[in-house]
């Protein structure tokens, strides 16, 4: 028999442990505080932040998942909460900050529910139950919508847009993106639509302004071609993509070739010319009058492929020749000798033009009418790379409202709904559920809120009168962030997909949910404490474990 009071230690020593309260609190905190971290970027009137890395590299943006991506969190909630915004982004493609901003709120409220002695499962259960009715109440306000309305996604578009500095130009730039996506999106045989955003390249050019951004209907290769002998402008391209080299190969091993007379030299020489007129006869022989290379090109191969007046582009990345594949139709090659006729892509004209300082090889009238490109200019690269989000969010969700048929209002309005319908629910629930449900509809008012307080506004007059027009059936009642007023956000044409909402809800539940579920972290020292295992093992526990977790 053992002594009464033997302490028995069953986990290595040096491991870290936190139980109960103390471990859900310091969860929450963690959570909380990435939620705060983005909080002041929400709404057209949220501010951005400046993100510098440890060398020296600046991102400025207002993208919630961009802002998270790059600020290195350690602890493994926090990391929970980051994951809400990947999954919001992969998704929908917008709304990651509001995603994250909800989960906090959630966490917060639920924060105080335990200090009332409420348990954890029963605030999960609550949530859960008030996540359902939500999205629910969101299919309830939701307006059908079809691809033939361009005017509607176009202010889908423009909505995603106006948080972001692009905001200025957001009519060109929604337009252009609406363009785009129709021009990609597939129908089903069911009739709804299908929308591959692959299809659609962005591509980034430095100098000009915003305003001489540009939907090209084909692809654009940001090379020149690779000898001024050569056209500038092939009409009913025929087009070899090759992913080997036009050169001749360097051995691997250090060979040595000792020459002892002068015309072995000359000899040798030859021998290299007469390989690299082969390539580029091969080239010819199969019909091709562009040839986009992935290696390199000789500058004798260069030479002659001018003289049979092809163009060429070498060095092509590999993720433009995959889409130059799928809109030429053509065949990446990667044995030369095996070029044939059909292996060519086709197109209507590839030609070379002139953007800011550099020339770029623009590739139109493609077999696969599918492939579009959105070249955007802008100051600085940093105006271009948040354009280029701005412009990643904007086709997003007009791909999702494309997709679904179906959008909502925004300016808080649809939160607002949501909680009104939430608190009736709460009154027809019975037991310590209904506290959670009740909590959640406080929760999902941090929107408006937030909204009203990035716009300076007082948010709680904001969140009476939002109340009261919801209340008295105005569904679409919203924020104007710039008049300061509530008023109808369909007038106000703050238009949204219906996933934008639905998915922000759902990730922000889960990440809550999972985040309260856990009453015990145990860090093993080895693994560096609150590494990625330590947030895997944590996430696992508190979804097996649960109930009376108690040792
Ligand atoms: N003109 C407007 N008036 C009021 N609210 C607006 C307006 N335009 C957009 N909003 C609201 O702003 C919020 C979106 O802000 P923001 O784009 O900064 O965050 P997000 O979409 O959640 O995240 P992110 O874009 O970073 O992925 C939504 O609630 C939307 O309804
Ligand atoms: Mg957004």
């Amino acid at each position: 028999m053992m002594p009464a009071g033997t302490q028995i230690l069953v986990l290595r020593e040096g491991t870290h442990r936190e139980r109960g309260k103390g471990a859900q609190f310091n969860n929450i905190a963690a959570a909380k505080a990435v939620a705060d971290a983005v909080r002041s970027t929400l709404g057209p009137r949220g501010l951005d932040k400046m993100l510098v890395d440890s060398l020296g590299d600046v991102v400025i943006t207002n993208d919630g998942v961009t802002i998270l991506k790059e600020i290195d969190v350690t602890h493994p909630a926090a990391k929970m909460i980051v994951e809400v915004a990947k999954t919001q982004d992969e998704e929908a493609g917008d709304g990651t900050t509001t995603a994250v901003v909800l989960a906090g709120e959630l966490l917060k409220k639920a924060e105080n529910l335990i200090e009332q002695d409420i348990h954890p499962t029963v605030i999960a259960a609550g949530y859960r139950q008030a996540a359902e009715k939500a999205r629910e109440i969101l299919e309830k306000v939701a307006t059908k919508i079809s691809i033939k309305d361009a005017d509607v996604l176009k202010k889908v578009a423009m909505t995603a847009m106006s948080s972001k500095s692009a905001s200025g130009h957001k009519e060109l730039l929604a337009d252009i993106s609406v363009k785009a996506v129709m021009a990609v999106a597939e129908q089903r045989a069911d009739g709804t639509y299908f929308v591959d955003e692959d299809n659609i390249q962005v591509v980034k050019k430095q100098g000009g302004s915003i305003a001489n951004s540009e939907l090209v209907e084909g692809i654009i290769v940001d090379k020149e071609r690779v000898h001024p002998g050569m056209p500038a402008e092939v009409k009913d391209a025929k087009i070899a993509l090759i992913d080997a080299a036009l050169e001749v190969k360097k051995t691997e091993i250090d060979a040595k070739i000792e020459i002892t007379d002068p015309t072995q030299l000359q000899a040798f020489l030859n021998e290299e010319e007469a390989m690299l007129k082969r390539m580029v006869e091969t080239v010819r022989k199969s019909g091709a009058d562009v040839v986009f290379c992935q290696k390199g090109i000789d500058d004798l191969a260069q030479h002659y492929l001018a003289k049979e007046g092809i163009y060429a582009v070498r060095r092509v990345k590999k993720s433009d020749m995959e889409k130059l594949a799928k809109a030429t139709g053509g065949k990446l090659v990667t044995k030369l000798d095996e070029l044939a006729k059909d292996d060519l892509g086709f197109a209507k004209l590839v030609h070379e033009k002139k953007i800011a300082e550099d020339e770029m090889t623009f590739v139109t009238g493609c077999k696969n009418p599918r492939a579009v490109s959105i070249l955007l200019r802008g100051g600085t690269e940093h105006v271009v790379d948040e354009l280029e989000r701005s412009v990643e969010d904007a086709t997003s969700v007009v791909a999702v409202a494309i997709e679904d048929g179906k959008v909502i209002t925004g300016g808080g309005s649809s939160a607002t709904e949501i909680a009104l319908g939430l608190r009736d629910m709460a009154a027809t629930v019975g037991g310590r559920e209904q506290f959670a449900i009740q909590a959640f509809a406080d929760a999902v008012e941090v929107i408006p809120r937030t909204l009203a307080e990035n716009a300076g506004l007082d948010s709680i007059d904001i969140l009476i009168a939002l109340r009261k027009a919801h209340k008295q059936g105005n569904k679409y009642a919203g924020i104007n962030v710039f008049s300061g007023k509530v008023s109808d956000m369909k007038k106000e044409n703050v238009i949204e997909p219906l996933r934008v909402g639905t998915q922000a809800i759902s990730s922000a539940t889960d990440a809550a949910v999972m985040i309260l579920r856990i009453d015990d972290v145990i860090a093993s020292k080895a693994g560096g404490g609150a590494g990625p295992g330590a947030a895997g093992k944590g996430g696992e526990g508190g979804e097996g474990g649960g109930e009376g977790e108690e040792f």
